[in-house]
């Protein structure tokens, strides 16, 4: 299988000069359709827990969450271009989004993840989320998701 390399540019706040490469990555690993307007609205809902991951001048990965209450913290989109993926970059940013949830004293981190999204679960218990729930009928096509958890500390 050939490598793919790219000149790594690491972890960085998102900034609205990114939203292209966001809302592409969104459509195109994503199975739900985002709108510009949600997107800046998370960012502009608490701007520290939404991070780029860049090669050279390009975002090829993103997470984007949000804060429940002080205490919980939310894994609302996280996507790498699929060209990208298994180099490392979903585990950087979860742990860079992890780490700032401590340091903001935040407890636990919440995610919603397809029930059929296998790759998309073995990854998030690989870094310590459990399966809490089921929402029936969570995506808009009838899809269920499963909640994800994990304590911090
Ligand atoms: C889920 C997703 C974000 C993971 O992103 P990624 O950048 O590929 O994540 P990583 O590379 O850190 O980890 C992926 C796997 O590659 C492995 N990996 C990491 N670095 C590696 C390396 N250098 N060599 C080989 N494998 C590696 C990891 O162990 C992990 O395996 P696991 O899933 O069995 O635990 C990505 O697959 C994606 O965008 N999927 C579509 C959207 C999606 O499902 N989002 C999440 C649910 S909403």
């Amino acid at each position: 299988m050939a490598m793919t390399t790219f000149e790594y540019g690491g972890i960085r706040h998102f900034d609205p000069l990114d939203i292209d490469d966001v809302m592409e990555i969104c459509s195109t690993s994503l199975s739900e359709t985002y709108s510009k307007s949600v997107v800046y609205e998370i960012f502009l809902t608490w701007h520290e827990g939404f991070f780029v991951f860049t090669s050279g001048n390009k975002v090829i990965g993103f997470l984007a969450g949000s804060r429940k209450t002080i205490h919980d913290a939310r894994v609302l989109l996280l996507a790498t271009r699929e060209k990208y993926r298994n180099l490392g970059i979903g585990f950087e940013l979860m742990n860079k989004f992890e780490e700032k949830c401590r340091y903001s004293g935040i407890l636990s981190v919440r995610l919603e993840v397809r029930t059929d999204n296998v790759l998309g679960i073995k990854f998030y218990k690989r870094l310590g989320y459990s399966i809490t729930s089921t929402l029936q009928s969570y995506y808009s096509d009838g899809s269920d998701a499963y909640v994800m958890w994990k304590p911090l500390f």
